[in-house]
């Protein structure tokens, strides 16, 4: 790993084993992008790439040169204006109203480590030489104002980070109306863009269109990252497969509304971007104040979808996920949400907790309804204590004795909110979310609370932190129910209104920490109707967060294995719950949907108490093989091999040792075949020479025949079989297990 400075070239080449990322400085001082993929040897100037030519109808800023046009350079954080018409990475408008800027370089530093980034998730290095950090800092001298941008190369990932902060050195105040984490331009626009877009209970679904000239975005302008589009997206060559060629991965580090976008220009470039969106923005920014923005990371590959996956499961799980629960084994969980919804007393949760003990569960979750007078989703937000109807002991006495049966303890919260019908709102009316005189949309029936103030997220953290101490509680689970319309802060003047959604989401970020800080072995799973707030962000703090609400293991199958191209399984929150099942309606064996949400978190979300023998026999046998093989499956490498979209509903993917020695497959059919034809799955990630036992069954085989000829799952649809054991049918599922002989 290596960042070096040319100074006669103008050059920054950010490089280590796997990539290259280089930067030159053009003519007029700002920053040229030259290239970012795999590694190069360098050159001393690369001054060849930065091609010239004299267009017809552009316009130039140099007076008698006419080679020198910023529409036709590669740039690395590019202004409008002065010579480039695309969307700029920055816009600032002065006192006298004028947009345009020159952001000219000034100076560079370069570091071992990598800085924190004030108030914001970031990924940092655990060594000091794990990662280097690259800052240029540019100038804008008219207006007094430095921007500087932060590049950080990690040691072991062909992956860089990066973030850019605003410095005003003047004396006039300036608004901040755009500001990208990162912008760079392609050479060419030979791009398929993959974006995860949906809906609730949908999420993340894979949309893949071909770049086009013009502009091509994704992202969220409703408060949270959203269930409609992930601030993650890939951009793949066309005949890129899970298994070959190029593929470059962006995500935001962040919660809020957000902007992914790719612009093609005539000449075929394309200027990829990605930040805090644009639109409902604004920062005012004081002579001697700054703006961090979030980070962007971005990971390349030229060996397919899966490997460029590895690189963002290894950078979250070594590099963004902290504390605690960073390396540990996440307790088995039982959910109470779909077993009980509102409808509990204290003496059923614990007849339920004591059989979810009896099967092998560790930690009992009490989902929503057991504060204020909770019993239906039109009450109670913002009032944290418990409801004693339902729980005479409170949640201190409750807590107590889902401990003494032997489980964790766990409390669902939704923090950010607040019902009309509450003590919470009875008081503070003027809390919330809402634009003066006018009435605030309601979502669920609830409302947001504004958290970008201080005394309301005081407020909130007092009554957790009550909760905390007086109770024996080891899990959050944090939800998020609705989006923020009606955007405006009570509490702030009129030209900080567009700062709302970005405070909001620093204030979230900001509990969270004031949370981990006093109890740091607490876990906290993020949550938002579902996959509403699935982001990296979230992942900082919370170390696994409720993918989707949709827990049918056939729509499942689907979610996780699109969240997967962009995140890890170890936080990816799976459970079983009961057939029918209560979104899809749909009917599947309790093997199958086990065998799905092994590749997860892993808990139940069904009641315990109407368990047959057999059931509670088969879900003991699931918890002794989770707990066998959980450290596989979330620190294990992850191929995706079949995927349900495009493989005739067939899909499958395996899951394998760092070492090598170990791996599990799962292939999973969604509708049975009669007479299905022979069927070979090739592996990956084995070692050639090695042999491997499969469970079931009594085979050995090398495992190079195994990626290559691949494994055999032909299975009892292919013929007549009359032995009903041994049958196939719908929603059919197998895993197998490869042991190093
Ligand atoms: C939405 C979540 O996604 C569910 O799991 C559940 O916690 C409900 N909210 C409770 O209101």
């Amino acid at each position: 790993m290596n960042i070096e400075y040319t100074e006669h070239a103008g050059l920054f080449h950010l490089s280590n084993n796997a990539v290259s990322y280089i930067i030159k400085l053009l003519e007029n001082g700002q920053l040229g992008h030259v290239y970012f993929g795999r590694r190069l040897m360098g050159h001393p100037d690369f001054n060849h790439r930065n091609e010239r030519m004299h267009r017809t109808i552009s316009t130039y800023p140099f007076e008698n040169d006419t080679s020198f046009s910023l529409e036709h350079i590669l740039q690395e954080f590019p202004a409008y204006g002065t010579s480039d018409f695309r969307m700029p990475a920055l816009e600032i408008q002065q006192e006298n109203g004028s947009l345009i800027t020159s952001f000219v370089y000034s100076r560079h530093r370069i570091y071992q480590g990598k800085p924190a980034l004030p108030q914001l998730p970031a990924t940092y290095g655990n060594e000091p030489d794990d990662v280097m950090t690259l800052e240029i800092h540019l100038e804008d001298e008219l207006i007094q104002t430095e921007a500087v941008l932060y590049y950080s190369i990690f040691r072991n990932y062909a992956a860089i980070a990066r973030s850019a902060k605003i410095i005003n050195h003047g004396t006039q105040p300036l608004n901040l109306t755009a500001i990208m984490s990162m912008s760079f331009d392609l050479p060419d626009s030979d791009y398929e863009m993959v974006h995860f877009s949906g809906a609730w209970a949908r999420e993340r679904g894979k949309v893949l269109r071909h770049l086009a000239p013009g502009i091509q975005s994704v992202g969220s302008l409703r408060g949270h990252s959203s269930h409609q589009h992930n601030p993650f997206f890939i951009l793949k060559r066309p005949f890129t497969t899970e298994h070959s060629g190029e593929a470059l991965g962006i995500s935001l580090l962040y919660s809020g509304n957000f902007l992914a976008q790719v612009e093609v220009d005539p000449h075929c470039t394309s200027r990829v971007m990605i930040g805090i969106h644009p639109a409902q923005f604004c920062w005012h920014l004081k002579p001697g104040e700054a703006f961090q923005t979030p980070e962007a990371l971005l990971c390349i590959t030229e060996n397919g979808l899966n490997s460029l996956s590895q690189t963002f499961h290894g950078l979250y799980r070594n590099h963004l996920l902290r504390g605690y629960w960073k390396h540990r084994a996440k307790p088995i969980l039982l959910n109470s949400w779909e077993a009980a919804y509102f409808n509990f007393t204290e003496a059923s949760i614990l007849s339920m907790a004591k059989t979810a003990y009896d099967c092998g569960i560790e930690l009992f979750v009490l989902d929503d309804g057991w504060f204020g007078n909770r019993n239906n989703d039109k009450t109670s937000l913002g009032d944290w204590f418990p409801n004693y109807n339902k729980l005479p002991d409170g949640i201190r006495g409750l807590s107590k004795k889902i401990h003494e049966i032997g489980l964790l303890f766990g409390l669902w919260i939704e923090p950010e909110m607040i019902s009309r019908e509450s003590e919470l709102f009875h008081k503070h009316p003027d809390w919330l979310i809402q634009t003066p005189g006018r009435t605030p949309c309601h979502g669920r029936n609830q409302y947001v609370l504004d958290f970008s103030r201080e005394e309301v997220r005081e407020n909130i953290f007092r009554q957790i932190d009550a909760l905390l101490s007086n109770a024996e509680i080891d899990y959050l689970k944090w939800d998020m129910n609705r989006s923020i319309t009606d955007c405006f802060s009570a509490s702030l003047p009129s030209f900080r209104q567009q700062e709302v959604f970005h405070r909001y989401i620093l204030g979230v970020y900001n509990l969270y920490e004031q949370l981990l800080d006093k109890y740091p072995r607490l876990l906290i799973e993020s949550c938002s109707g579902g996959g509403g707030r699935f982001d990296p962000g979230m992942l900082y703090y919370a170390p696994q967060g409720w993918i989707s609400d949709n827990t049918d293991a056939i729509d499942r199958l689907v979610i996780q294995y699109n969240t997967s191209m962009g995140y890890p399984l170890c936080c990816m929150g799976s459970h079983v719950s009961s057939s029918p099942n209560h979104q899809a309606g749909r009917a599947t064996p309790l093997d199958t949907r086990a065998n799905v949400a092994y590749f997860g978190t892993f808990g139940y979300e069904l009641d315990f108490t109407k368990l047959t023998d057999l059931e509670r026999k088969k879900i003991r046998e699931q918890v002794v093989f989770m707990k066998k093989y959980q450290n596989l499956i979330h620190t294990g490498l992850f191929y995706r091999l079949l995927d349900p979209q495009e493989n005739n509903r067939i899909a499958a993917w395996m899951t394998v040792s760092e070492d090598g020695t170990q791996a599990l497959v799962a292939y999973y059919r969604m509708l049975n075949e009669v007479n299905a034809p022979y069927r070979t799955l090739k592996l990956c990630g084995l070692e050639e020479k090695k042999l491997y036992r499969i469970t079931p069954g009594n085979l050995t085989c090398y495992g190079d025949e195994l990626m290559y000829a691949g494994l055999i799952i032909s299975d009892n649809s292919c013929g007549r079989v009359f032995d009903n054991s041994l049958k196939t049918y719908d929603f059919y599922s197998k895993i197998f297990i490869l042991e190093q002989v």
